[in-house]
């Protein structure tokens, strides 16, 4: 049997940046590598947990010993990730969901054509896929933890902290692992495809934000000894 500090804890992982058809050879993406995600499927596989990751297209290959579900779009990681989540213990949600996605898709090319206007692309919203795992929560396991991700930037109204202290509440995870993107590009350039991380963890109990900076390995180690205590006090 395993041991470590997740021992026979099934811990689900979504991973990767969705991709949302426009048509049969286009879609709007994001920027997210996967890297943080696959990190802690690694950091979860090595404390001994069972895992489970979902993932959306990555720039890195998915650990082995992991049972691996590869979606595309939001809709297919929202039914993979409900499904998978009644049978797990602990639930990280990594991935980068897109939050909107074209009202209809295509079924040719979108083609230019000469004297007729260019396309507009109409969007919809996505469901909060974090919000309805919380929801099945209540209804199915409250022993369940749930982890969320979330890029901040400050503004004029508020910084950072207090935007993702905000996001916290709203989603009802338990712990909100935040990166301060900063304004402007540099700052999502520091996050997105890199091999280090920097984050404030945050809990919804109120317990001290943890930092934890370094490779995403690093913080999902950080990120993977904050759940086993949790597991192991509550
Ligand atoms: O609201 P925001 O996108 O900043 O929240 C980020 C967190 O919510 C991440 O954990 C992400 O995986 C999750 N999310 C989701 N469904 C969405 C958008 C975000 O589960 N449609």
């Amino acid at each position: 049997p395993a041991t470590g500090a997740l021992a026979g804890v099934r811990v689900l992982i979504t991973a990767g940046g969705t991709r949302e058809p426009l048509d049969p050879v286009r879609y709007l993406g994001n920027k997210s590598s996967g890297k943080q995600g696959v990190a802690l499927a690694e950091a979860a596989l090595a404390a001994g947990a069972s895992v489970t990751l979902i993932h959306a297209p990555m720039e890195v290959p998915a650990p082995a010993g992991a049972t691996i579900q590869r979606i595309e779009t939001a809709l297919e990681l929202r039914s993979a990730t409900l499904a998978a989540a009644a049978t797990a213990d602990v639930v990280i949600m990594a991935a980068a969901v897109a939050d909107f996605r074209p009202a209809s898709i295509s079924s040719g090319k979108i083609k230019k054509r000469d004297n007729v206007d260019d396309p507009v692309i109409t969007l919809v919203r996505n469901p909060d896929i974090l919000l309805e795992v919380v929801a099945h929560r209540a209804a199915q396991n409250q022993q369940q933890l749930i982890v969320g991700f979330a890029a901040e930037t400050g503004d004029d109204q508020g910084d950072a902290r207090s935007y993702a202290e905000q996001k916290l509440r709203r989603k009802g995870c338990d712990l909100l692992v935040v990166n301060e993107v900063g304004p402007g590009d540099s700052g999502a350039e520091r996050v997105f495809g890199q091999d280090t991380n920097q984050v404030e963890i945050l809990s919804l109990d109120g317990a001290s934000p943890v930092q934890s900076g370094g490779s995403k390995r690093e913080v999902a180690d950080a990120v993977v000894h904050l759940i086993a205590q949790r597991l192991s006090t509550g």
